[in-house]
């Protein structure tokens, strides 16, 4: 269709009317100009298509779908191409209900380990995060489905999400919350971006023109739809202005008046207007060009597919010789979860399975079970509890299967402690007096403190697996297949450990990201904290060797892309998958940057004795930190480390690149201008070494003195206090020898 002359032939109400839902889950269906109606779905893991009643929070029933693992559990995958594979399942699924766009990913950074919406949510690191979730996109969009990247923006908690300011300055938000966003609009080019629910430093999202149009379409080049969250409409006609074009669900028209209204009295331009009804209307068309009508999906393969990606993004925390188990040990399953294993979370995510597996109903060989505890109640009950001790005392390895009940996490509200219910962990302590060999399965979609941690032997963290958890958790316990899932957070050993801990509800409506770029491992690597579980950790089965790291340069200019290699070998009796990761280091820096920071990382698969040779590309970014004074993205000339690691904390080789920047900063020297920064510049050191002489000379004056009140004045210490004074100290302290007008002369030579 031709949409500019299709737009000419509307009516002012008609667009307005475009520019909101006809329903809860439809775009507006314009009869006249036979303009179809589409379907937008959740997301982000599974398709919640609702053909009924609609809403928000995952409360009316949906169609039966499938429940793939959640956005927590696939990140620790570290693998782009089954999250590419899972995308095409949810796109097939899309096409074979008449969806046009589903509501995923969603890529807010795990700020705290208390957001209830972790589970959904990728990683703190915001290279991870951006890398799946643009794999995602593109398997989804492969299917001619769009998709919706969201929740554009800093929008990471649920505590008063719809009315909250996130105050964030503007190296955070480009280093940390809109670089996850970045590359997968950049490159992946999803359909739609759905604006979050807060506001970012005092104003709502969804009518932020710095952020929805500025940066998303005019820097980062997006020309799809910007939808609302549902309901995060604040003002219309602002957000219209703002490049805010669809507001969802429906605002049974009365936003469609207002419109109306602000065009005929001259507050909004009606090409504003139009902008946004075109972008719909291209939206529109893309997807009815594209209806694959004879669409049809298998349940039970994408079924097969939820298992293997479960399977994949399991993390093994901790082993001590006890998993694998044998298939011909005596082995009792505790608790509930073995039964009812908890494997998505609550909200708008909330996927009708069309069926689900328990590990008990998944094992193979005979097992003993007990309860344990009851899965909605966090009070323990004794007689449970000493049912699990018996199990516990007549087999060799008990495998407790724990984590947090459907209550303590989900959409709409934050957790507000890192604890299990006291019921599991009062379980787990007590199976433990009797049985030395137990194993903890924990299903949780954020971390949790692990007060018996020492005296367990193994943790498998299955995170909240999708429907086929029951067996993927099988196939890692029994192993048949080798974990090789990694941590895309860490686990600190307690909540108040968290960089965010004193200010992460904020006052009342003003959220302050005191923290700043130090999230996640950023702060606990910077302050050299210890950690329960750091960033990248994950076991396996077999071991892997690294060697042989190489840089195709060791010098380069900022714009020369850099090419690591490392060979891995699997060193260890049986085939196996490793996450190589490679870590970015500024050894001096002007600025204060993290330790080290995820760049690159690459999935492998190894059979025993087998060697591959890893290849990883740095570019400008990898180096660089976004400097708020240029606007710009900065690399500062000097040495980095690249560190290649099993995890954040388990480096194995370590090179030096020197990269050459091509932005000199230009300095405007002033009066107040620090005498140790001019000493740092060799053609500045020279100019001003004449005029420090005779400040020292003052002191040293004074540390000839006999006076025994006097300060013992070392040279030393004169270099160190003269390195902290402006250029105007040295009139000051210049003993009357040096004016102003010699000071002037100075700082304009230093300036020439
Ligand atoms: C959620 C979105 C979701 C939408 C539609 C909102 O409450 O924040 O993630 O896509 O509802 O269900």
């Amino acid at each position: 269709m031709d949409i500019k002359n299709l737009i000419s032939q509307m009516t002012l109400e008609e667009k307005a009317s475009l520019c909101s839902g006809e329903d809860f889950w439809h775009t507006q269906e314009i009869k006249r100009l036979n303009i179809p109606k589409m379907m937008l779905s959740d997301g982000p893991h599974g398709l919640r298509k609702q053909d009924l009643e609609g809403d928000h929070l995952g409360i009316n029933k949906s169609i039966q779908a499938v429940c793939f693992p959640t956005g927590a559990t696939i990140a620790a995958s570290f693998d782009r191409d089954l999250i590419h594979t899972v995308g095409e399942a949810l796109g097939q699924e899309c096409q074979a209900e008449h969806v046009g766009v589903i509501l995923g990913p969603a890529v807010n950074i795990k700020r705290s380990p208390l957001c209830g919406r972790n589970f959904e949510y990728l990683s703190e690191d915001p290279y991870l995060s951006s890398e799946m979730a643009a794999s995602q996109i593109e398997g989804i969009q492969s299917k001619n489905v769009g998709a919706s990247i969201k929740h554009f923006l800093a929008n990471n908690q649920e505590h008063r999400r719809m009315t909250s300011s996130s105050e964030i300055d503007e190296r955070t938000l480009r280093e940390i919350y809109l670089a996850s966003f970045e590359k997968p609009v950049k490159e992946a080019k999803p359909w739609t971006v759905m604006c979050s629910y807060n506001k970012i430093n005092g104003t709502y999202a969804s009518e932020n023109y710095h952020y929805l149009t500025k940066i998303l379409r005019d820097e980062w080049g997006f020309d799809g739809v910007v939808v609302s969250d549902w309901g995060a409409v604040n003002d219309r006609v602002m957000g219209i202005k703002a490049g805010m074009d669809l507001e969802m669900p429906s605002s049974h028209g009365y936003n469609d008046s207002r419109i109306v209204q602000a065009v005929q009295e001259g507050i909004l331009e009606e090409a504003v207007l139009d902008q946004c009804v075109e972008n719909i209307l291209k939206m529109v068309e893309r997807f009815n060009k594209s209806r694959d009508v004879e669409a049809v999906f298998d349940r039970d393969s994408h079924h097969d597919l939820a298992r293997k990606a479960a399977s994949e993004s399991m993390v093994l925390l901790k082993n001590e010789n006890i998993l694998p188990l044998s298939r011909k040990a005596k082995i009792g399953f505790i608790g509930q979860f073995a039964t009812n294993p908890r494997f998505q979370g609550g909200g708008s995510s909330h996927i009708n399975t069309h069926k689900t597996t328990s590990a008990l109903d998944s094992v193979d060989i005979e097992v003993s079970y007990a309860k344990g505890y009851h899965i909605h109640e966090d009070s323990i009950d004794q007689q449970l509890v000493d049912e699990a001790i018996k199990v516990a005392k007549e087999v060799e390895v008990a495998v407790i299967f724990a984590g947090l009940p459907d209550e303590f996490e989900s959409e709409g509200y934050d957790r507000q402690h890192m604890n299990l219910p006291e019921s599991h962990n009062y379980l787990i302590q007590s199976v433990l007096k009797e049985q030395p060999n137990t194993v903890v399965v924990l299903h949780n979609g954020s971390p949790v403190e692990m007060p018996w941690i020492n005296e367990v032997k193994g943790v498998l963290e299955v995170y909240l697996s999708g429907q086929s958890v029951g067996e993927a958790t099988v196939d890692i316990l029994f192993g048949d297949v080798n974990p090789s899932g990694k941590l895309p957070e860490t686990f600190p050993i307690s909540l108040a450990d968290n960089p965010s801990y004193l200010y992460y509800f904020g006052e009342k409506d003003v959220v302050e990201y005191r923290e700043g770029i130090f999230v996640g491992y950023r702060y606990y690597d910077k302050k050299e904290m210890p950690v329960l579980f750091p960033f990248g950790h994950g076991l396996s089965y077999t071991s892997f060797t690294y060697s042989n790291m190489t840089l195709s340069h060791t010098k380069i200019n900022e714009d020369d892309t850099l090419t690591v290699t490392v060979d891995v070998e699997n060193s260890g009796d049986c085939y196996g998958k490793e996450v190589v990761q490679l870590y970015v280091s500024d050894t001096v820096s002007s600025v204060i940057r993290p330790i080290k920071e995820l760049k690159g990382f690459e999935k492998i698969g190894l059979h025993p004795k087998e060697k591959k040779q890893v290849v990883l590309n740095l570019d400008k970014r990898s180096f660089a930190y976004y400097n708020s004074q240029l606007k710009d993205w900065h690399v500062e000339s000097g040495d980095f480390e690249l560190l290649i690691g099993k995890s954040s904390r388990d480096i194995q080789c370590r090179e030096r690149v020197y990269v050459q920047s091509n932005t000199v900063i230009k300095e405007k020297y002033t009066i107040n201008s620090m005498i140790g920064d001019l000493l740092k510049i060799e053609s500045k050191k020279v100019l001003i070494q004449p005029f420090i002489e005779i400040m020292a000379k003052t002191f040293r004056v004074n540390k000839e003195s006999t006076d025994p009140s006097n300060v013992t004045i070392t040279e030393e210490t004169m270099d160190a206090m003269f390195n902290d004074m402006p250029l105007r100290s040295l009139v000051s302290n210049g003993g009357g020898t040096i004016d102003f007008r010699m000071l002037d002369d100075l700082i304009d030579q230093l300036n020439s």
